[in-house]
């Protein structure tokens, strides 16, 4: 009978709160209860350290959402079936479990639990002690980046902080995880002894390319960078009353939210400026601040653009989170607080309280949840809020990510319609101007249609600088691959362009994967009859005579010849170069299968082998050297075993850079770079054959990408010295014997031997020269 009725009540029941403002209609979830009779709460219950709740969602995953208060919520289905409260397993023994801090990566959960971090993974349903933290920790902070296909995406996602928030800041342990909190180590701040101060949190703000410490010091706090050039100074003070709560809003747009009960701050940079949010209470009455508006914060709630905040006076405010700071409104209404209340956002405009209630015939609790539609709400006239002036903003860049690459250009479009009669003013932000060096130019093109003006928007985005603007002190390592967001919005809107958000998009400014480099093959010594292709493809293999190779690379000759198997399938058919000639391959740059350039961008080479007959036309003297060139030598001895061809655009430092110091102490050693601003060749010795290169773009400034590819050559026209005939006049007769020897017995058995090869090319010189004498080798072929 009881379970019948139960089934009845499974369904949702909607009920008016009597006598309120219509704020939201409350209605109670309760669902499941008669699968979960035999449930019981299993392992130690869990609660949350604070009196008031917080509730968290998951910023790429709408269901996914975990309460904190008195009992921890976690949700799979947004809340919409009872649930019951989640406890830690018994196994785990870590006394009354309090919960300090919890953050959502991806998919586990992380909580701080009596100063230990632990990992649930909702997917596999496994607890987890992290590894790593020696010293107590208090509090977990993360972001989470929902362009999941990206790489850098992902590492966002599985970065994440674990600190003791409160610590004198010069000698508290920070710990660092990368692999979404299973594994930590210490963080390393460069001038963490020299701060002064309490820690108020450590982040990392991704759209900045910056960690952040917050320091607390007599009621200010401020923060500061690890990061050139923000490492150089601390951020702004701001006011610290009581223990702020930090919210990172979801986006990596930069946007900080700090809060208790009496304070509430905003920053839109990362924390390099933060000013306290005014609140609007009526039309005309207005506050600076929430102490001064005197009301207490219950909890608050934020996605990309908006934020809702729940007092205890049974109000909720709400405002936008755009570019410019922007005021909260007061929506009055009844009944919607309690102790155990949480705001949440279920969509754009959308808000919702929610509130667990214990059942006491199960374990399992329901959950009330009251949802209001914010555009509705402000169409209140009581509100008397001004009507939007922008009807549309449209782009179909928001909510993607692209990647910008150097020396490349973005372009994004967009499109405004204002309100007739209204002329809006279109804003553009790029949330890391330092090291991302992006700048934005915003071409507006208007034209009437329908009585209405449209803009069309163009918005261009370039590294700054290749527009030849940075400066050094503004700029940050360019070297390094960073993300950044685009935002563009509307400046001066008014609350009620609730449905007109901002438009964002994440861009990361790194390598651009559809590059890559190709060696031109225009004369191929296949093409020309020097090599058999078929020959090239039937498992050919060559010898290196062991005087020509070192297998360590260091130009010492070997002890015993070396077989090579070419491996045709990769290589094709060798690149025809003439030993006499010095040579320099052509780098093309392919984008996705499109020919983009010849580049110009400094390159190396190495012979796969070992191979060593070969040298560079310059010197570091005639290459201008200002100081000590790099060299294979040198690059082999610092990478170790680790990479064999370690040489690129990481560790490249030009010679020709004023700010290297090391001495030009050789400058006969040859210069082994080639490309760039010298005329630098290679030169082959006196020997054919095959040789197999390994190039690698090293100029840090063409690509982020790790450009490098492997090309083989064939060197010829090198006569063997030991049967360069003495006379001209001989040769007719030398021809004649080898001939018919050659021909009739060992070619055939040779061919497919690189002496073979040297031998058959040996004589193509002769008949190029001696043609009417020697038809018969030609039609071998
Ligand atoms: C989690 O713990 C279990 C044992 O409790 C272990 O088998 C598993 O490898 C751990 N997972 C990770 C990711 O460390
Ligand atoms: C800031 O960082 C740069 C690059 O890492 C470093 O060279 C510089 O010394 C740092 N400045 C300060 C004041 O720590
Ligand atoms: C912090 O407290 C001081 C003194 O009580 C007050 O003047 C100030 O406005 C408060 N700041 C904020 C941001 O609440
Ligand atoms: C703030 O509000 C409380 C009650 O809500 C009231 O007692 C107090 O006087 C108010 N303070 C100010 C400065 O208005
Ligand atoms: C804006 O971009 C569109 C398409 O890319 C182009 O046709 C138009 O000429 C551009 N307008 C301006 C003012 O640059
Ligand atoms: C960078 O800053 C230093 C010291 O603040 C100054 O001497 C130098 O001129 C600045 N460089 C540029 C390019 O502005
Ligand atoms: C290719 O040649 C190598 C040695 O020269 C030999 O070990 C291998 O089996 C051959 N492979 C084929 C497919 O003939
Ligand atoms: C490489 O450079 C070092 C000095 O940096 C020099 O002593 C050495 O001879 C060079 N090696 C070659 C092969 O040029």
């Amino acid at each position: 009978m009881l379970v019948l009725m139960l089934v009845a009540a499974a369904t949702l029941r909607l009920c008016l709160v009597a006598g309120a403002q219509q704020l939201c209609r409350i209605h109670t979830v309760r669902t499941g209860k008669v699968f979960h009779v035999s449930q019981q709460i299993q392992g130690d219950h869990l609660y949350f350290s604070s009196g008031t709740p917080r509730l968290i969602k998951h910023p790429c995953k709408k269901n996914i959402a975990l309460y904190l208060g008195r009992q921890i919520f976690f949700t799979r289905d947004n809340f919409k079936s009872s649930l019951l409260p989640l406890s830690l397993p018994t196994s785990i023994k870590v006394g009354i479990p309090e919960v300090t801090s919890a953050h959502i990566a991806g998919s586990v959960l992380l909580l701080v639990v009596n100063q230990k971090v632990y990992v649930y993974d909702y997917e596999a349903n496994s607890w987890n002690a992290s590894i790593g933290i020696e010293h107590p920790v208090s509090h977990i902070s993360g972001d989470n980046c929902c362009y999941s296909g990206h790489p850098f995406c992902v590492d966002i996602s599985n970065s994440v902080f674990a600190y003791l928030h409160g610590d004198q800041i010069s000698q508290t342990h920070v710990y660092f995880s990368n692999t979404r909190g299973y594994t930590f180590q210490k963080f390393a701040y460069e001038r963490q002894a020299e701060l002064v101060g309490s820690l108020g949190g450590v982040f990392h703000f991704h759209s900045l390319s910056q960690v952040g410490l917050l320091l607390i010091d007599q009621g200010k706090a401020m923060f500061s960078y690890s990061e050139h050039p923000l490492n150089r100074s601390l951020g702004l003070p701001f006011d610290y009353n009581g223990t702020l709560d930090i919210l990172i809003t979801p986006g990596q747009k930069g946007i900080l939210i700090f809060w208790f009960e009496k304070s509430l701050l905003v920053s839109g940079n990362a924390g390099q400026l933060v000013y306290p949010v005014p609140m609007d209470e009526e039309p005309r009455i207005s506050y600076s601040s929430v102490s001064e508006a005197n009301v207490t914060i219950h909890n608050i709630a934020a996605n990309q653009n908006e934020l809702a905040v729940l007092t205890r006076e049974n109000s909720l405010y709400y405002g936008s989170l755009g570019i410019l700071p922007s005021s909260l409104i007061k929506f009055s209404g009844q009944n919607i607080w309690s102790q155990e209340a949480a705001v949440m956002f279920t969509d754009v405009g959308q808000v919702e309280i929610l509130t667990p209630l214990p059942d006491p015939m199960f374990p399992a609790f329901d959950f009330q949840r009251c949802p209001m539609n914010v555009q509705e709400i402000l169409m209140d006239p009581q509100l008397q809020v001004d009507v939007c002036k922008v009807e549309l903003l449209q782009g179909e860049f928001d909510n993607r990510m692209y990647s910008i690459d150097m020396n490349s250009k973005l372009q994004l479009t967009a499109l405004m319609i204002p309100r007739p009669g209204r002329s809006p003013v279109p804003l553009a932000m790029v949330s890391n101007p330092h090291s991302l060096g992006l700048q934005v130019a915003i071409y507006e093109d208007g034209y009437t249609y329908d009585g209405n003006t449209k803009h069309r928007l163009n918005i261009s985005l370039r590294q700054q600088h290749h527009w030849g603007r940075a400066n050094p002190n503004f700029t940050s390592s360019i070297k390094k691959p960073t993300v950044s967001t685009i935002t563009l919005d509307v400046a001066n809107k008014e609350i009620s362009c609730v449905d007109l958000k901002p438009l964002t998009a994440l861009i990361s400014v790194g390598c651009d994967q559809g590059k890559k480099i190709v060696i031109q093959n225009k004369i191929s010594a296949c093409s020309n009859g020097i090599l058999d292709p078929v020959g090239l493809q039937d498992n050919y293999s060559y010898i290196i005579e062991k005087e020509a190779y070192d297998p360590n690379f260091r130009g010492q000759m070997s002890r015993e010849d070396l077989v090579v198997n070419y491996p045709y399938e990769k290589l094709g058919c060798p690149r025809l170069v003439y030993y006499n000639t010095p040579w320099r391959p052509v780098v093309e740059l392919w984008r996705e299968g499109k020919f983009q350039e010849v580049t110009k961008a400094e390159f190396v080479l190495l012979e796969v082998n070992g191979l060593f007959t070969y040298t560079y036309s310059l010197t570091a003297q005639m290459a201008l050297c200002r100081s000590q060139p790099q060299n294979w030598t040198t690059i082999l001895e610092s990478a170790g075993d680790k990479r064999p061809f370690a040489w690129d655009r990481e560790n490249y430092i030009s010679c020709h850079d004023p700010d290297n110091d090391a001495p030009l102490r050789w400058p006969d050693v040859p210069y082994q770079i080639l490309g760039g601003p010298t005329a630098n060749k290679v030169i082959f010795d006196q020997r054919n054959g095959i040789y197999v290169f390994f190039l690698s773009i090293v100029d840090p400034y063409y690509s982020y990408c790790h450009l490098e590819t492997t090309f083989s050559v064939y060197v010829y026209g090198a006569l063997p010295p030991s049967i360069i005939p003495t006379t001209v006049t001989i040769i007719p007769l030398i021809m004649a014997m080898l001939l018919s020897v050659w021909s009739a017995y060992m070619i055939p058995k040779l061919l497919h031997t690189e002496k073979g090869l040297r031998l058959k090319e040996f004589w193509m010189n002769l008949c190029r020269r001696l043609r009417n004498l020697c038809p018969c080798f030609q039609g071998r072929r």
